[in-house]
């Protein structure tokens, strides 16, 4: 008999990380969500309440309101040394649909899309959304992807690569040697590079951001306000590339969302530019965390590279699923290392988006359970 659902849509799990979350009730110790727990700033609270106030809550333009598209622009130029006009951009309802759109446009059935593992869980899953198969890149030790394992995945079905700097969930930043070479190695064999730069802001340790597109115009460049302003209900992001891309994927985007919030539009636009000293002040309590999960961690004698981004930090144990659980026994809540693909068996996803209160309170069981107290 004829299924009554789709294959494309059976076949996909429902997120870990999500079907952790919803199994949780009391009170827990969260070390395993992906948002800054930051409020969001002032002045972008006060620009959405008057984008309500003066009615501001009809349909705006499908790729987004000018303002916005202008700001990204200016932006792009001034944080990541990217020319694109605010013609080459759609605005869209988060990150997350800005993957999907950019992978949607590029992707056919059975083309192969190059992600890395461990990496993201939505890079898989929303290519299997568009038909296509992700192929998993393992990362190198130091957790960046290599251009060399790159190319060893390459075939002639290969469409798309996605390179996630800084990443989840390891923390590491790639060098801009590496983006260049993983850049060379795409333009070489007409492959089109999807980059995922939702954590642009947060890196620590004196390291830079290298965006792809400043090598190549075959590069989608995906972001958001969701971790930088600590926006994620806002549901705010974007993509920008050359225009042959962006005519294909405003047909996605107008069919399935027509256009981003109105009122997280005008809240996107204070956000990007108005002042940015909330970046580096939420910027500097990560790193203080960062710094702190480190010690904690190295205390215990647990084996891990010092993220150099984002919010996680990604250690290896014994065995996931007995750490995972015997640290929810105890109401600390932390990400098998597996829902982030084949590699990240035996790690797990620590998030240090939360209070150094609340690491303090988690790090002193997670000691007791690596000593078996
Ligand atoms: C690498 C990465 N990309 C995209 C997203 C989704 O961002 P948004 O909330 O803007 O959809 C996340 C959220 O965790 C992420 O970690």
């Amino acid at each position: 008999m004829r299924s009554k659902f789709a294959g494309r849509i059976k076949n996909i799990e429902i997120s870990g990380i999500r079907k952790a979350f919803e199994a949780l009730s009391g009170d827990f110790f969260n070390l395993g969500l992906g948002e800054p727990d930051f409020d969001t700033p002032e002045h972008v609270k006060i620009a959405a309440m008057q984008a309500l106030k003066s009615g501001f809550t009809s349909y705006t333009s499908n790729k987004g309101i000018d303002e916005l598209r202008e700001a990204i622009s200016a932006k792009l130029y001034r944080d990541n040394n990217l020319a694109f006009s605010p013609d080459e951009m759609i605005v869209t309802s988060g990150a997350s649909e800005a993957l999907h759109i950019a992978i949607h446009s590029v992707v056919e059935r059975g083309d192969e899309v190059l992600i890395p593992n461990p990496g993201f869980v939505s890079f898989a899953a929303l290519t299997e959304l568009a038909e296509g198969k992700p192929i998993g890149v393992p990362l190198s030790d130091d957790f960046s992807i290599s251009a060399e394992a790159v190319k060893e995945k390459i075939t002639d079905k290969t469409k798309a690569l996605i390179i996630n700097s800084p990443a989840n969930p390891t923390g590491a930043v790639e060098s801009e040697e590496n983006i260049k070479a993983l850049v060379d190695i795409a333009h070489d064999h007409h492959v089109t590079i999807i980059s995922d730069e939702v954590y642009e802001q947060l890196i620590y340790d004196d390291l830079k951001h290298i965006s792809p597109a400043r090598f190549s115009d075959d590069v989608i460049t995906v972001n958001a306000v969701s971790k930088t302003y600590a926006m994620t209900g806002f549901r705010l992001g974007y993509v920008a590339a050359r225009s042959e891309y962006t005519e294909q994927m405003l047909k996605v985007h107008q069919y399935v969302q027509a256009c981003a919030s109105s009122i997280s539009q005008k809240a996107a636009l204070a956000a990007i530019a108005g002042p940015q000293d909330c970046v580096v002040d939420m910027r500097s309590e990560f790193k203080r965390r960062r710094d702190f999960a480190v010690d904690a961690l190295h205390d215990m004698g647990m084996k891990f590279k010092i993220p150099k981004g984002a919010f996680y930090i990604f250690p290896r144990v014994s065995d996931e699923h007995e750490f995972v659980e015997s640290l929810k026994r105890k109401r600390v809540i932390v990400t098998s290392g597996s829902t982030f693909g084949s590699r990240g068996k035996n790690h797990v996803r620590i998030s240090y988006a939360t209070s150094l209160a609340n690491l303090k309170h988690a790090f002193d069981i997670m000691k007791g359970i690596v000593r078996g107290d």
